[in-house]
């Protein structure tokens, strides 16, 4: 027998495939809502000029090409930690340490390392729903997942839900928070809900594990980085992913990190410890440039104003593209029915579509979202807002 005869063939992401499905679309009019990246008003995935700028500075300054440390780049990581944490005083009581990972991806995996061999016996609890990779991810590195409820059959948040279940959780278990943008819902908590989680996260014990992947795509830098900057000052440790991929345009660079907050600084040694030794295991060193880029940026007033200006203008469109849907939908008299729309926040948006309704606006329409009823708000277009909802309001008829 050869050596892979036995290998089983297992089925593909199924956005890769509904991507796949919408190149090989030869309608002219197709419009894709179903891959999470964000899309500029001509359809493309723009790298922002601030960015582009930082990179034409590296290709001069940069000295070596030599590997960067196991935590990475340590500019990057105070500069990141200042970027989520604001003027927190936690980085400077030494309880704050960053570990540069390949994306968000890398530091999500990383956790996963984290809590299968150093807090065994944990379990991992998810919303339901949640970006998929959460799904397989954590189980790849060994640690058992359960899931807390998060929007009802009414397609609308389920906070009673959603506490209840917390309480019912075991005490020191881990909880996957979406800081922001939840992906796939768009639904995220007000300041007010992330006060009664962070209650009960507190009383059962469990430790946070935040999702920061969507910085700047809800309602600005410092508010969507506030269910993390509250928790911080509450508790005594918990752990954040970041990644660089949507703010920063960075998707291909492979840019993110770990961030840890522990209850001290000889805490915080052990834990980063155990990361680095982790990491070699896994990647031995971070991807270096996209890092770079965002020290670069972050780290010059010129630039990060260009930065902020640019990302201020993707959180734009989407939420007038949100505004711009319900709008189109009026006339139809689906406005109200909608309206969830233009609450949710970042690229995505649990439009309460049914499976059947989304597959009738992909054969008849060119039209392509996720079954679930996700779509990428950012991938709509402006200009034919109209035709998108007289084609939503025909397959959405009762
Ligand atoms: C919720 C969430 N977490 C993490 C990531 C990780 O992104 P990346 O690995 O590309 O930085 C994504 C990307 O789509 C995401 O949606």
């Amino acid at each position: 027998m050869t050596p892979f005869a036995k290998v089983e063939r297992v089925p593909g992401d199924p956005i890769l495939g509904l991507m796949e499905a919408f190149r090989a679309d030869p309608r002219p009019g197709k419009l894709d809502l179903g891959v999470g990246v964000y899309r500029d008003a001509e359809g493309r995935t723009p790298i922002p000029r601030a960015v582009k700028l930082a990179e034409q500075r590296l290709v001069d300054g940069e000295p070596t090409k030599a590997y960067v440390g196991g935590h990475g780049d340590a500019r990057f990581g105070e500069l990141m930690s200042r970027l989520v944490l604001g003027d927190s005083p936690l980085p400077g009581a030494g309880r704050v340490g960053l570990t540069q990972t390949p994306g968000g991806t890398g530091a999500l995996r990383l956790a996963g390392d984290f809590i299968a061999r150093c807090l065994p016996g944990r379990r991992l609890w998810l919303s339901d729903p949640t970006w998929p990779i959460h799904e397989t991810l954590f189980p790849a590195a060994g640690v058992p997942v359960g899931h807390y409820p998060y929007v009802g059959a009414d397609n609308r948040l389920d906070v009673p839900g959603l506490l209840a279940a917390l309480e019912r959780i075991p005490s020191g278990d881990v909880v996957l928070l979406h800081a922001c943008c939840h992906n796939p819902t768009g639904f995220d908590l007000s300041p007010a809900h992330w006060q009664q989680v962070l209650e009960v996260v507190r009383a059962r014990e469990l430790l946070p594990l935040f999702d920061l992947a969507y910085q700047g795509f809800g309602d600005g830098l410092a508010q969507d980085a506030c269910a993390v900057r509250l928790f911080a000052e509450a508790l005594p440790a918990m752990l954040v992913t970041l990644s660089c991929s949507k703010n920063f345009g960075l998707y291909r660079e492979r840019t993110g990190a770990l961030m840890v907050i522990a209850e001290d600084a000889s805490r915080l040694a052990a834990v980063r410890s155990q990361l680095a030794s982790m990491a070699r295991n896994l990647w031995s060193t971070p991807p270096s440039h996209g890092a770079a880029v965002v020290a670069e940026v972050l780290g010059d007033d010129a630039l990060r104003r260009l930065w902020e200006e640019e990302l201020d203008g993707m959180r734009r469109r989407i939420v007038t593209l949100r505004q711009g849907l319900i709008e189109a939908l009026r006339p139809h008299g689906l406005d109200a029915r909608f309206a969830h729309i233009a609450e949710q926040r970042g690229m995505f948006s649990y439009t309460g579509l049914t499976a059947d309704q989304v597959l009738r606006l992909r054969a008849e329409d060119g039209v392509y979202l996720l079954e679930t009823g996700r779509a990428n708000v950012a991938g709509l277009d402006a200009e034919r807002l109209g035709s998108l909802a007289a084609a939503i309001a025909r397959v959405a008829r009762l």
